[in-house]
């Protein structure tokens, strides 16, 4: 399919803009301001960074019993999780194969089916079709025409890591396993601990005026911590920070981490079995497109980043621990001091953000530049974002030729 732009301008242009982030770090430019106010950047998006490749989509904990839907809107479509009688999770097409009412229009519990509001067709929690009452006129509920299995609910591809729920929308990318395994491999002593999520006292939700990918890019780098954070950097400061840059993810390691809450407050338990490192380290890696993870040796948590239009993000924030011991009312203070903690570090974040999103209204900044030593993180995550609007991510899905 031929379209005509990728970021509003002639597609030359932007094929230029792009192709000058990926210049080396030291005569880089950003990515154009057209990248973060255009509408066509994000329809660019959703094919090549979103349509193409493994993204997170949700949270295991959005689906925790047999019989939870759970829907969502995910790169401009309508899906829903499920988790079906055998207990695993899957994503369907939020649409009716009938025709194409959207199914579940709010989180519910339901005990065998998955009904349509409109014809009242019911599909099982694993999506075949079961029922389409009246299909042979009143009171004949079958057809000698209808295939049943032609009609069985459109399901996407899906994996399970870390209690996310990432989705493959192309259904061509490579395994899971390939696309997680850099930062599997990084937090190889964390793999297989269980993960406790308390429910709503450790959520965080959030609503930003401001592009996605600054979300993203800010969270990368350490650089902006004295200044933007200046309580965090007063325990946590700018020299114990360093740089991670992987294949598909880059942040900031710190080897300082001690948790900072007042005496009265409960410590977390330890992930067990964890190497000495683990005791001051902690690290925070945004992993490609759309996620953000901060790990420590006391608490996980993740930030599903997901983009509303071009100039609006809406992050979800959820806060896991290493025991089970943490859901007694005598962690109730600790819990609480951890979730306002973290609150309020991304809410600081959120007027840098904002501002830089003002600042991509004006003519008069040009993709802006790196620090080549303290932001080889961000310029990793503004390469990779230039690179598959360029390529795609490689799972052969429509091309802009
Ligand atoms: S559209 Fe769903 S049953 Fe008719
Ligand atoms: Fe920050």
């Amino acid at each position: 399919m031929r379209i005509e732009n990728i970021l509003g301008y002639q597609i030359e242009a932007s094929v230029n803009a792009l192709k000058q982030v990926l210049e080396p770090i030291e005569t880089a430019r950003g990515l154009p301001n057209a990248c973060y106010t255009e509408p066509a950047s994000i329809e660019a998006e959703q094919r090549r960074l979103f349509g193409d490749g493994w993204v997170c989509a949700g949270f295991v904990t959005d689906v925790p019993s047999i019989g939870d839907l759970f829907p969502f809107e995910f790169s401009g479509l309508p899906l829903f999780m499920v988790r079906g009688g055998d207990n695993v999770i899957r994503v369907f097409h939020n649409v009716c194969s009938h025709r194409g009412s959207i199914l579940v229009e709010e989180p519910k519990t339901v005990k065998k089916s998955v009904v349509c509001p409109y014809h009242s067709w019911s599909y099982a929690l694993e999506g075949e079709l079961i029922s389409s009452p009246h299909i042979g006129g009143p009171g004949k509920h079958s057809c000698p025409y209808l295939d049943k299995h032609s009609v069985a609910l459109s399901k996407v591809r899906s994996a399970e890591w870390f209690n996310l729920v990432f989705i493959d929308l192309s259904g061509l990318a490579p395994e899971f396993s390939e696309y997680i395994s850099p930062v599997v491999q990084r937090w190889k002593e964390f793999e297989g601990i269980p993960l406790v999520h308390t429910g709503v006292d450790s959520t965080i939700t959030l609503e930003i005026d401001c592009n996605w990918k600054l979300a993203i890019e800010n969270y990368c780098e350490a650089y902006h911590l004295p200044w933007v954070h200046p309580n965090l950097n007063s325990y946590s400061p700018l020299e114990s920070h360093y740089s991670i840059v992987g294949e598909n993810f880059s942040g900031q390691g710190s080897d300082s981490y001690s948790p900072s809450f007042s005496h009265e407050v409960k410590e977390f338990p330890t992930a067990p079995g964890l190497p000495s490192f683990w005791e001051t380290r902690a690290e925070y890696i945004a992993l490609y497109p759309n996620v953000l993870l901060g790990i420590h040796r006391d608490h996980f948590y993740a930030v599903l980043i997901t983009p509303e239009g071009s100039r609006r993000t809406h992050e979800r924030l959820k806060i896991f621990y290493y025991d089970e011991t943490v859901r007694k009312s005598s962690f109730d203070a600790a819990r609480e001091a951890n979730r306002k903690q973290w609150q309020s570090i991304f809410l600081e974040d959120r007027s840098a953000v904002e501002s830089m999103q003002r600042g991509r209204q004006s003519p008069g900044f040009k993709g802006g530049v790196f620090s080549p030593v303290m932001e080889q993180t961000t310029y990793a995550f503004h390469a990779w974002v230039a690179r598959a609007l360029l390529e795609g991510r490689g799972s052969k899905v429509a091309t802009f030729d």
